[in-house]
């Protein structure tokens, strides 16, 4: 099972401020959504919690919500205690590519205990304020390949590429 993780990163590497998204970019907002479509996402509950009522649990997708309180339920989702619970019982699911789709701590521990072997990130070229950041890593150890590239227009103010790395 391939297991990715998709996330937007400003120049600063800012990815939300306040518990929420900085940027209004529906065109990224189309691409998680067709890539993510009928895929297990793996969400930390800060993050899960950040989406708007109406829009969770995500439409079309097996929502896996991971949290630290043995007592926390969500409709609709599948609560784990461990990110790797998560990407397991994808695994025994079936599944072929399961989604972490952040915040900034499931991002942080993934990448530092080696769980993903793809990455999907919008690098959006600007920078802005926030809280949350994604964490380095090295660049070098990921195959790089540019998916889309998108000049700032009416509907999306930002300029912004997409770009998927792959461990070789
Ligand atoms: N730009 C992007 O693409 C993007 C994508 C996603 C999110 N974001 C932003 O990221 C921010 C949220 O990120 P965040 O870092 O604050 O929170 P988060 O990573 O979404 O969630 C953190 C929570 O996940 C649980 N958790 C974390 N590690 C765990 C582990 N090893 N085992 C069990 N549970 C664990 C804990 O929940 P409990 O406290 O319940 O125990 C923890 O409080 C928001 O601003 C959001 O908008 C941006």
């Amino acid at each position: 099972m391939i297991v990715s993780l998709i996330v937007a990163v400003a120049e600063n590497n800012v990815i939300g401020k306040d518990n929420d998204l900085i940027w209004h970019l529906p065109k990224d907002m189309a691409f998680f959504k067709e890539t993510t479509l009928n895929h297990y996402v793996v969400t930390g509950r800060k993050n899960y919690e950040s989406i708007p009522p109406k829009y969770r649990p995500l439409k079309d997708r097996t929502n896996v919500v991971v949290t630290r309180q043995k007592d926390y339920a969500e409709e609709g989702c599948i609560v784990v205690h461990s990110i790797e619970e998560g990407i397991e019982l994808a695994k025994e699911n079936g599944e072929s590519e399961c989604f972490i789709i952040g915040g900034g701590q499931i991002y942080k521990s993934v990448l530092e205990k080696g769980l993903v072997n793809r990455l999907y990130i919008t690098h959006i070229l600007e920078s802005f304020k926030g809280d949350t950041f994604f964490p380095t890593f090295n660049e070098d150890e990921w195959e790089e390949e540019t998916i889309l590239t998108h000049l700032k227009d009416e509907k999306n103010k930002h300029s912004f590429v997409i770009k998927k790395y792959t461990k070789p």
